[in-house]
Formats: structure tokens, sequence, C-alpha cells
């Protein structure tokens, strides 16, 4: 079971979030956002925050049957120009990879967006991610677009799952 929590970055859980940003340095090697080998809790928190923080978004934590922090996501919740909601990252603790958490916590983002009017969910995918494309393909999400990401310009697959 997995349940989903709006995240705080406080305490106990921003050590847990912190804790799984340092489990995936290959993400931060292959997207630049981070550099694996210096990042810290001081480098991690600032960038945490201010995507928790950012206008219409929202960073939810995914916590397994024991209250463990198992990964985390940012969600855009209206895409200003297409007005979908959009996954802006998901994060799953690398040291539980391939137990299922991802797609558990995907389909709870799904659910709650379904249950909120929304039609289809959309994500970017970057170009050097191949391992994320084949998860998102697997869990049913299309390919609709490539184009520079807003945030660095780097070359992004659009995803896009109908509800
Ligand atoms: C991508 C990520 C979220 C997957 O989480 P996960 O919990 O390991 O994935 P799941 O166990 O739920 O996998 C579900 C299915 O996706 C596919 N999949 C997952 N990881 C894969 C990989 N590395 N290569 C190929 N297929 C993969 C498989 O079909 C898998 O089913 P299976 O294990 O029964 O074969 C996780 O590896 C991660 O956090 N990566 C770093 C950050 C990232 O790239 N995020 C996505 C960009 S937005």
């Amino acid at each position: 079971m997995i349940t989903l929590s709006r995240a705080t970055l406080v305490g106990d859980e921003l050590d847990s979030l912190v804790e799984i940003c340092l489990s995936q340095p290959d993400y931060w090697r292959c997207s630049g956002d981070q550099d694996p080998e210096s990042m810290s809790r001081a480098t991690l928190e600032p960038m945490l925050r201010e995507d928790a923080e950012a206008d219409g978004c929202e960073t939810v934590v995914a916590r397994d049957g024991t209250g463990r922090a198992v990964g985390f996501a940012q969600l855009l919740l209206r895409h200003p120009t297409d007005g979908h909601p959009w996954i802006g990252l998901l994060l799953v603790d690398g040291r539980q990879g391939r137990q299922g958490y991802g797609r558990t916590i995907v389909t709870a983002i799904e659910d709650r967006f379904r249950a909120e009017g929304a039609t289809a969910i959309r994500l970017g995918v970057l170009v050097v991610n191949p391992e994320a494309q084949q998860f998102w393909e697997a869990l049913g999400y299309r390919r609709i677009d490539l184009r520079p990401d807003r945030a660095k310009g780097r070359p992004t697959r659009v995803m896009e799952k109908r509800l």
C-alpha cells in the first residue's frame, strides 16, 4: 500500500527526501541538475524547496504501509498552455528500485487527478534517460512530442496518458 501526502519539507521527511535524491546519482548525472560527486543536503534542500513552492506546483511524498518514504513526485497541477496536470519529476528510492513502487505511485497520482476531473496526464522525459522512457511506456504513456524542456532547453520527449 502506498499513500501520498503533500510534502512539508521539514524534519525527518526532509531527511528522507534528501536520502532518496542521494540514492539516484545516475539520474542527476544525466539530467545535470545536480553534481552527484558533490551534491549534499545543502545543495538539494533549496532545489526541493523551490520546486515544491513554485506557483501551481506541489510535491507529494509516497510512504509505504510502515510509513517509510519510498519516493516523491513533483506535480504541476495545471499546465499554463495545455491545461493538463504534469508530473515534473518522479524519484523512487534507488535502494528500492524495480519493486513496483514507481508504478504504484503513478497509479495513485492518476487516481487523484482523475477524481479531480483531469482527462490526461503529461510529463517530459529527457532523451538522455531511456530507462525512464521504458518505465513510462510500460505504464501506458505515449510519446506525443519532442521538444526542448522549459527549464534548460534539454531535448525532451513529451509523454501523455489519457485518463
Ligand atoms: C524510473 C523510476 C521512477 C522507476 O521506479 P521503479 O519503482 O524502479 O519502477 P517499477 O518497479 O514500478 O517498474 C514498473 C515497470 O517499469 C519498467 N521499468 C522500470 N524501470 C526500468 C528500467 N530501468 N529499464 C527498463 N524498464 C523499466 C518495467 O516494465 C517495470 O516492470 P517490471 O519490473 O515488472 O519489469 C525510478 O527508477 C527512478 O526514480 N529513476 C530515477 C529518476 C527518473 O528517471 N525519474 C523519471 C523521470 S521523470
